[in-house]
This record gives C-alpha cells, sequence and structure tokens, in this order.
C-alpha cells in the first residue's frame, strides 16, 4: 500500500505522503502543496477536505456508524446519561463514578448566571427567534466572564467547561420562558442535569411540577444523539473561530449561529414547518417530493440528505423508535408522524432520492419527539444546540490544546484584473 501520491504538472512530478487515520481513512497531506508546485486546491464546501486530524468523533456515512471516543451512540444512548457522555467526549473516557459526581457537583454549583442577564433578555422582543437569543446571552456571558481562558492550564479550562456546561441550559430555558411570557425559572440544585432542564423549561409558578421520566428519559437520549458530529458546519464554525484565539464563549456564540442555518440545525424545525404544511395541504406527500424533485423550485425535503451520510443516518433509526415510544407513553397520536412517516416510505423507493442516496437525518423525527414534549418549534433548534454543547467544547479545547494554525482558506480570484481609476 503506497504512502504518498504523486501530482504531474507542467512534466514535474512532486510527491506529498498519505496520512492514515485508525479507521482506514487516509488523507494526502498537502501542506506544501502551494510552495512546491504554486498551485491551491479548489474544493467549495470542503465536501472532499479535511480540516484536522481529531481523536472525539468517527463516523462512517456508508456503513451509518457513529461513535464517541469509539463508544457506538446505540451503547451510549442505552447505558449512559447525558452528562457522562458530555464527559467522554470532553475529557476522552467515560468517568469513573467518582469523576461523575465531582464533574456533576461542580456544574450544579455554577448553575446560576448574573441576574444582570436578565436584563439583555428583556430587552429582546417575544418574537425574536430563539437561536438569536441564545446566541446572543452566550456572548453576553463573556461580559460576565471577562478573563480570557489559559488553554495550558487545566484548572481554568475545567472551570470554562464547568460554566459553560452549567449556564447554557438557563440562558436556553430562559430564552423558552421568554418567549412564552413566562416567569423565568432557577436551576435546582437538588437535580439532575437534565432533570434542570426539563424543570426549567416546564415548571409553571401556578401548578405543582411532576417531573416526568418519560420527558427526562426522551431529552437525555435526544441530548447524547446531537452531542457530537465530527467536522459538520457550526463545529468547524467554532473551531475556525477558536483558531483566531477567540474565547471558548464567543466561539460557541459563533456555532449557534451557525446551527442554525435550515440546511443545518435549523432543518429540524423546518422538518415540522414541511409535514404542517403538507397536513394543511390534505396530507399530499407526491405534490412536496415533486416540488423536492424539481429542479427550478427551491423546495428541498427537509430532514433528507446529509453530507456525509449515504446510508441511514444512525441517529435517525434511534429517534424514530423514540418517537413512537414517546407518543406512545405519552398517549398522543400526532397526525404528522404518520405524514412523515408516509413521506420517508415514498422517498425511500423513489429513483431521485434512491440515486442521490438521501435518506431521513437527525433531524427528519427529532421535531415530532420535541412537539409531543411540548416545545415550540422555533426552540428546537435551541434543543440541538444544548446537546452539541459539549461537542462543541470537545472539538475547541482539541484545536487550542494541539495550537492548530488560525483557520484561513485561499481563494481562486474572478473578479477585475488590474484597472486605474
Ligand atoms: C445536519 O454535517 C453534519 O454532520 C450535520 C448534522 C450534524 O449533526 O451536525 O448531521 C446535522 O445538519 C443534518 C442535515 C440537516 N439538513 C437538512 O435536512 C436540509 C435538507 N438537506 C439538504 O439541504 C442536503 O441534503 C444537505 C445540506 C444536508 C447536504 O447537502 P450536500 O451534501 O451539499 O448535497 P447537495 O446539496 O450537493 O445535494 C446533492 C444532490 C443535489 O441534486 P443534484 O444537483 O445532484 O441533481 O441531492 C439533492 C441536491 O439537489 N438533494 C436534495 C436534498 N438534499 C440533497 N434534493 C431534495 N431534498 C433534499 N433534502
Amino acid at each position: 500500500m503506497s504512502d504518498s501520491v504523486k501530482l504531474t504538472y507542467n512534466d514535474e512530478t512532486f510527491e506529498f505522503p498519505l496520512i492514515e487515520g485508525t479507521e482506514d481513512e487516509k488523507g494526502i497531506d498537502i501542506k506544501t502543496l502551494r510552495a512546491k508546485t504554486g498551485l491551491i486546491t479548489y474544493d467549495p464546501g470542503y465536501k472532499n477536505t479535511g480540516s484536522c486530524e481529531s481523536s472525539i468523533t468517527f463516523l462512517d456515512g456508508e456503513k451509518g456508524i457513529l461513535r464517541y471516543r469509539g463508544y457506538a451512540i446505540e451503547d451510549l444512548c442505552e447505558n449512559s446519561s447525558f452528562i457522562e457522555v458530555a464527559y467522554l467526549l470532553i475529557y476522552g473516557d467515560l468517568p469513573s463514578e467518582e469523576e461523575l459526581n465531582k464533574f456533576s457537583k461542580e456544574i450544579t454549583e455554577e448553575s446560576i448566571v448574573d441576574e444582570d442577564l436578565k436584563t439583555i433578555l428583556k430587552s429582546f422582543p417575544k418574537t425574536a427567534h430563539p437561536m438569536g437569543v441564545l446566541s446572543s446571552l452566550t456572548s453576553a456571558l463573556i461580559a460576565f466572564n471577562p478573563v480570557a481562558v489559559n488553554v495550558d492550564s487545566d484548572a481554568e479550562m475545567r472551570f470554562a467547561v464547568v460554566k459553560l456546561m452549567a449556564k447554557f441550559p438557563i440562558l436556553a430555558s430562559w430564552t423558552h420562558r421568554k418567549g412564552k411570557g413566562l416567569p423565568l425559572n432557577y436551576a435546582d440544585t437538588k437535580l439532575s442535569y437534565v432533570e434542570n432542564l426539563a424543570s426549567m423549561m416546564f415548571k409553571r409558578p401556578n401548578d405543582v411540577y411532576t417531573q416526568s421520566p418519560v420527558v427526562v428519559n426522551a431529552l437525555n437520549k435526544l441530548l447524547i444523539l446531537h452531542a457530537d458530529h465530527e467536522q459538520n458546519c457550526s463545529t468547524s464554525t467554532v473551531r475556525i473561530v477558536g483558531s483566531s484565539h477567540a474565547g471558548l464563549f464567543a466561539s460557541v456564540s459563533a456555532g449557534i449561529s451557525a446551527l442554525w442555518g435550515p440546511l443545518h440545525g435549523g432543518a429540524n424545525q423546518a422538518v415540522i414547518e414541511m409535514l404542517e404544511a403538507i397536513q394543511a395541504d390534505g396530507g399530499d406527500t407526491k405534490k412536496y417530493m415533486a416540488k423536492a424533485k424539481d429542479k427550478n423550485d427551491p423546495f428541498r425535503l427537509m430532514g433528507f440528505g446529509h453530507r456525509v451520510y449515504k446510508n441511514f443516518d444512525p441517529r435517525a433509526r434511534i429517534i424514530k423508535s423514540a418517537a413512537d415510544e414517546v407518543l406512545t407513553e405519552l398517549g398522543i397520536d400526532d397526525p404528522i408522524l404518520e405524514i412523515a412517516k408516509g413521506l420517508e416510505k415514498e422517498a425511500l423507493s423513489d429513483p431521485y432520492f434512491v440515486e442521490r442516496k438521501l435518506y431521513p437525518n437527525v433531524d427528519f423525527y427529532s421535531g415530532i419527539i420535541y412537539r409531543a414534549l411540548g416545545i415550540p418549534t422555533q426552540m428546537f433548534t435551541v434543543m440541538f444546540a444544548l446537546g452539541r454543547l459539549p461537542g462543541w467544547i470537545a472539538q475547541w479545547m482539541e484545536m487550542r490544546k494541539k495550537n492548530e494554525p488560525i483557520g484561513r482558506p485561499r481563494q481562486i480570484y474572478t473578479g477585475s484584473t488590474d484597472r486605474k481609476i
């Protein structure tokens, strides 16, 4: 097996080393390409370009495999809590009982935010999109934690991780409550991480709040399934912002904005809006399938297709069965679920989708569960961000600890050549 590749250009042959990962992935190391040949590569959307070496998440798009630090997500969903998975992603191994208790205790102690953040929250209109509010509040956290993190100090890095993990669910729940005109809840040090999230989101001052194990279990599974996904758009954003040595909170704030887009995390909101439109249209799925295939129509079948998965997204498989379980346990009969299943069945047998290997992705069914839990559609991508937070943190730390260079891609200029006024 060769360990390099040769490139011939202008009758000269250049050799570049191959790098290989632990899962037999191979890449051409072109760090010296421009110096040797004067050429750059051209790869819009980075479909064929590796930005880094990483030991955090492995996925195989052809086989539908997803592992966090080597553990299959199916196993983690069955056997771990979201906080255990967050620890795994950030620190590389599943925590011992002692490590988990310490991590959870530190997060509980930091599960409070400066009251002045309420002033910032109050300045938003109720109609503000929750992702815009969350990105702003996350960025505002910097003002209340002004000292930049010394990434070489494990203690300082740990404190930043704990603060962000602890305060993010508060900001997310306040974002939800603001949109509903409901009073803001505080964390309860007696509750677990996910119980706290549910309580802060749903507890109402005029009623006794009863924790629902169905809701907590569903949230735990959904947060785990969204926790990381190698170099997706928002994670790449967090990395490239962090590569300028901007802080962790600022980098995550940028990642939230990237996740907001309907082609990325915003798809979970777009899926439900699409399914509701189909329902309003009398369930005419064939009309929407035709629109999705019409090149003159910008409409896409939201929740379908993926840059990497050319097989079933393993997360979609787990979420689909969880949707059935949650709706049954909550006694909800949501016609939207049946429309989704009908659409999936049609798409999976339609040549257009089959030829392009377009399968349901993580966003296709997740909104159906969020809806059943009473979470407003505009909050779905906030729920995605809550899950993705430990992945963003882990990826940012890996990039900074490796002291990676600032991200600065090249371009092929196609504008005007030298002109005189
Ligand atoms: C997430 O990267 C990650 O890991 C992301 C994520 C994570 O965990 O971080 O997994 C989360 O973002 C999931 C994806 C959510 N987005 C959607 O569901 C939006 C709908 N999907 C598409 O927009 C699209 O599939 C993307 C954006 C997800 C992927 O787009 P690509 O890889 O750039 O592929 P493409 O746009 O080049 O499409 C290839 C072909 C095109 O047709 P042709 O030009 O070859 O004729 O497939 C078609 C596209 O028109 N196509 C679709 C389609 N997705 C692709 N046609 C109709 N409906 C779709 N959903």
